[in-house]
């Protein structure tokens, strides 16, 4: 089986946006508590945070992480986690029925974020709340001083202001599941009237409107289309949420879901230009695919868990080598669409469907998923470059013409670096692979990473990394070619100077 390519300096897609390789840590399960945030913890710093997981998350090096979520944030009351710890009331969370400490809040995030060198972008909750608790935690968050809020923060032990630049307006309103649930019109008039104010407040902070919960609601793109007819002048991004599995344990199926999540990109961009049309606007509306992953592995687990406990196990999916090469065709299609995807952020990155995982009290470790999702934020970085490729194709359930070879390709100027990332589907036959590079003179394979495994279903533990990335691929370069045989079922990186 062959597949050709063709790589030129000159096809820009865009430059890439680093903060694609954003994550999510939500006051879910054991993401917060037992996850990033475990004072007993023999590696703990004096905040209480764990020093392994952010040695795991600073590998990763995540540029970007969404807080505090997700359904929690159509409930939370920012409040209730500023402030000294002692005083901090414990709340029923109504989104996953546990109980809430408080224990670790914005000032206690903002910290975290700081240390692995990342930044927070903060949701706000337009379930239970609206404008005013929105504009209160602006202030609190971004004010220098002289006002309630912001002096409120200095007594806090804050001087500086944590000047958080993105903002969510909620998280999920389409969804009957969620806290405060809203029909389009109610949210894009809530969101528009709370952009507005903030925007008063600091009128430098950039703005993400919700859009729907996955490519799948009855209300998509109708949600899209009417929400963005409020606040298109008043946003910079609208968001873009979706989870694959494998239920009925079809991978041939389950590999081509990022078609689907091509389509679903697509079908979020027209939109955005429809309204840009009626509005005859000369903005161009950017996206965000602030969650995005597989999910569903913990699903029956999770149906078991009895409510009010704090940090329970909740949506602990352990991810298996199939999942992996998924997660490395959702990056592709990410890196495919560089010019209006400007944001991503795997959800999430700790215990809670995470590429990390935590024991409480020991160790942390590596899922299959948190290769391709370091080989991409590590090598991803640069111009998306459009590759053309040809490659053999097959049809499967839901999906026709679904191309074996799936590919994106990073053009780093600076370094003078090229990368190919490439996953091959076929599940029984190896790609021989050829692939034009002539634009890029004299450049050599540096590297040829791959993930492979004789078992789809194989998983890591804390005691064994069964599924890992080697470096012995076969790929190399001559006279402007590159030519490569791409194992079965693979994630291939191949990095060129
Ligand atoms: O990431 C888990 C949950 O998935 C989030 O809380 C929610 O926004 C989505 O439905």
């Amino acid at each position: 089986l062959r597949a050709k390519m063709v790589v030129d300096k000159a096809f820009k897609i865009a430059e890439v946006d680093k903060r694609i390789y954003g994550s999510f840590i939500e006051h879910l399960g054991r993401a917060v508590y037992g996850g990033i945030y475990e004072p007993s913890h023999p590696t703990a710093d004096s905040f209480g945070f764990r020093n392994d997981v952010k040695q795991l998350v600073k590998e990763l090096d995540v540029p970007i992480i969404r807080y505090p979520g997700g359904n929690f944030v159509s409930g939370y009351n920012w409040e209730d986690g500023v402030g000294p710890v002692e005083s901090r009331p414990k709340r029923l969370e109504l989104a996953w029925r546990t109980v809430e400490p408080n224990f670790v809040g914005t000032n206690e995030f903002f910290e975290w974020a700081k240390e692995i060198d990342s930044e927070v972008m903060m949701a706000v909750n337009l379930g239970t709340r609206g404008v005013d608790a929105a504009r209160n935690l602006l202030e609190y968050c971004n004010h220098p001083s002289g006002s309630y809020w912001s002096n409120l923060r200095r007594s806090h032990g804050y001087e500086q202001p944590h000047r958080i630049k993105t903002w969510c307006l909620g998280n999920e309103m389409d969804g009957p599941w969620q806290i405060g649930q809203k029909t389009p019109q109610e949210y894009g008039r809530l969101a528009y009237e709370t952009a507005k104010a903030m925007r008063l407040v600091d009128p430098s902070i950039e703005l993400v409107s919700c859009g729907s919960s996955s490519s799948s609601m009855p209300t998509f793109p109708d949600w899209e289309a009417i929400t963005l007819d409020h606040t298109y002048d008043a946003v910079d991004y609208v968001s873009l949420h979706q989870y694959y599995g494998n239920k009925d344990n079809d991978t041939a199926n389950y590999l081509a879901r990022s078609m689907d999540m091509d389509h679903f990109i697509r079908t979020v961009i027209s939109t955005c230009d429809y309204v840009k049309a009626k509005k005859r606007s000369k903005k161009t509306m950017y996206l965000s695919f602030d969650e995005w992953n597989v999910w569903y592995h913990s699903n029956s687990a999770d149906a078991q868990i009895e409510p009010w406990s704090i940090a329970p196990p909740q949506l602990e999916d352990i991810y298996n080598f199939e999942d992996a090469l998924l997660v490395g065709s959702m990056l592709i299609t990410l890196l495919k669409h560089a010019d209006r995807v400007k944001m991503a952020c795997m959800a999430q990155l700790v215990n809670v469907i995470a590429p990390i995982m935590t024991e409480n009290g020991g160790r942390a470790w590596k899922q299959t998923i948190f290769y391709p999702y370091l080989h991409v934020s590590k090598f991803g970085r640069g111009v998306s470059l459009q590759p053309i490729v040809d490659s053999p194709v097959y049809d499967a359930k839901d999906f026709t013409d679904v191309p074996y070879l799936d590919s994106a390709v990073v053009y780093n100027e600076a370094d003078e670096e090229l990368t190919i990332f490439a996953v091959n589907r076929h599940l029984q036959e190896a790609l021989d692979f050829e692939c034009d590079i002539r634009s890029f003179e004299g450049y050599r394979v540096t590297e040829h990473i791959v993930m492979e495994h004789e078992d789809l279903k194989a998983v890591n533990t804390a005691d064994q990394e069964n599924v890992k990335p080697h470096s012995n691929g076969s790929a190399a370069c001559s006279n402007g070619f590159i030519n490569a045989r791409l194992s079965k079922a693979s994630w291939n990186v191949i990095t060129l100077r």
